[in-house]
């Protein structure tokens, strides 16, 4: 593997996203990673991230010691550089001007630029530069306005770059990972059929005779973990899907039909009186959110009491939310599952967590071999709360009926015009405004409508789609003449922020 040690760069999982995309696995480490933790990886070669500090200041994060001693290739990016160098003999001094941007590499050479060829745009951001070489040291890339942009110890197998190969600015920076990952000696064997024998071994070895629970939203992670489950441990998984009557219309079917045919034994569990009913009159969002969640937690209890009992719950945790980085040290162990936190103590399980270590795209790639069906492999998400905070205000079974058939319109719509993968998320909206319009020769008093989609990396931003005019127009037309109790379709051109994604 590679260890990629933390110190706080913004890009540091990036680093780990491209030696993955390789096929080499790789881990991120605090900055400060003990040597026995960093030792626990079987590390082959080392990476030192950027970070937001300069090799002057005394707080500023360094390797534990005997880390630089370590026998394995050693690459410094941008803070990760001036670090190295500042450490073995050189000298690092703060420029006068902070280069940000692109940058053309004026000239580049040596064992990371092997077979690279034509020019190299770099990105670069940072204050500090490398003015003096360590001894045993050489140039292998310089810009305009860094002279020293990147250095070879060719027989320490030490290197530092200023700018950053991972971000994809810089677009022959992955070229640069991979020859690091040939000096490194590292197998690029990572891939998901290696990974889905390793999860099952894993498993397997975890549970060994002890029975499973695991609760099933519909979305690609908690399914996808259903299928290597069933195939891992067969009967002792219990899978429970909670149908709380907010789901999108024939989701409980969709996701019976995907599952229980590849041998996950799947419990479904029709709630939906119980939620609906404690949701009766409740207009306030995070009111309806509790409530939604409360129900959840009972009837999940009820169902593990009911078919229990469990030794293990397992979770579709994600690398990202455990990567123990500079910026989170130790946060998120265990990330707090909306549906399944605050169980009562008798209902004390061990967790199993196979996907701690996989990226998203990861998880979608075994699910593919895995046979998930793709309109649930790259699926939108969909809240834990479903279409109740979709459906503005109190809800009931009728306006829920409503909402249902707009959303599966617009929908089905994306996918039908070629739109949905797009689109990072697009839903519909019942509001509780109704306006006069007139249909045939009547005169109407119905509801309105409202449809967003967005496009978003992380979901802490978004953009509103510029979907076009012409579907929107489609969309309009078939709401309005299908839904009857609907007259009027808005189309949401908020970002975010000011306004989040869903409307409650
Ligand atoms: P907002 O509306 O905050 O949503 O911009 C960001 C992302 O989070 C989802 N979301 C939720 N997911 N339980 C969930 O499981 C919730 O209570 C919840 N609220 C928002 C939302 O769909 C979007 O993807």
């Amino acid at each position: 593997s590679v260890v990629i040690l933390d110190f706080g760069s913004q890009f540091t999982r990036l680093i780990a996203r491209r030696f993955r995309e390789l096929g080499a696995y790789s881990v991120i480490l605090p900055g400060n990673a003990s040597l026995e933790r960093i030792a626990q990886e079987n590390p082959q070669g080392i990476v030192l991230s950027g970070g937001p500090s300069s090799v002057y200041d005394a707080a500023a994060p360094r390797p534990a010691p005997g880390v630089l001693d370590l026998d394995v290739p050693i690459l410094g990016v941008c803070y990760g550089m001036q670090y190295l160098a500042h450490e073995v003999g050189g000298d690092v001094k703060r420029a006068g001007k902070r280069e940000y941007g692109k940058a053309d590499l004026t000239r580049y050479g040596g064992q990371l630029f092997a077979g690279i060829q034509g020019e190299f745009v770099a990105w670069m951001s940072h204050s500090d530069s490398v003015t003096q070489l360590p001894r045993g040291y050489e140039v292998i890339a310089e810009t305009e306005d860094t002279p020293v942009a990147g250095i070879e110890n060719p027989v320490t197998r030490r290197y530092g770059v200023q700018f950053h190969p991972e971000v994809v600015h810089t677009p022959k920076g992955g070229q640069m990972l991979a020859n690091f990952l040939e000096i490194c000696g590292v197998a690029r064997d990572w891939n998901a059929e290696h990974i889905i024998d390793e999860l099952i071994e894993g498993v397997r070895a975890q549970v060994g005779e002890g029975r499973v629970l695991l609760a099933i939203s519909g979305g690609v992670d908690s399914s996808t973990l259903g299928l290597l489950l069933a195939r891992a441990i067969g009967e002792k998984l219990t899978a429970v899907f909670i149908d709380h009557g907010l789901l999108r219309l024939g989701e409980r079917e969709q996701v019976e039909a995907a599952l229980r045919p590849l041998g996950v034994n799947l419990v479904t569990v029709d709630a939906r009186a119980e939620f609906i009913g404690a949701l009766s009159g409740v207009s306030d969002p995070e009111q309806k959110r509790k409530i939604i969640g409360r129900e959840f937690i009972r009837a999940f209890e009820r169902e593990a009491r009911e078919y229990g009992p469990f030794d293990f719950l397992a979770q579709g945790t994600l690398y990202p939310d455990v990567i123990e980085s500079a910026g989170g040290e130790g946060a998120a162990n265990i990330k707090s599952h909306h549906n399944v936190g605050g169980l009562p103590e008798d209902l004390a399980f061990k967790l199993v967590e196979p996907f701690r270590t996989l990226f998203k795209d990861e998880v979608r790639e075994i699910a593919r071999l895995l046979g998930l069906p793709d309109h649930i492999r790259m699926r939108h998400p969909f809240p834990g709360p479903g279409l109740a905070i979709r459906c503005l205000g109190a809800i009931s079974e009728e306006k829920l009926d409503i909402l249902k058939r707009v959303d599966d319109i617009f929908v089905s719509g994306l996918r039908e015009f070629g739109l949905y993968d797009g689109c990072s998320q697009a839903l519909a909206i019942l509001t509780p405004i109704q306006s006069v319009g007139v249909m045939g020769d009547e005169r109407t008093y119905s509801y309105t409508a409202a449809l967003r989609a967005v496009t978003t990396d992380d979901f802490m931003t978004a953009e509103w789609a510029r979907l076009p005019y012409d579907f929107l127009a489609t969309m309009s037309n078939r709401i309005v003449n299908q839904v009857h109790e609907i007259n009027r379709v808005v189309y949401d051109i908020t970002g975010k922020p000011p306004a989040t994604i869903e409307w409650e």
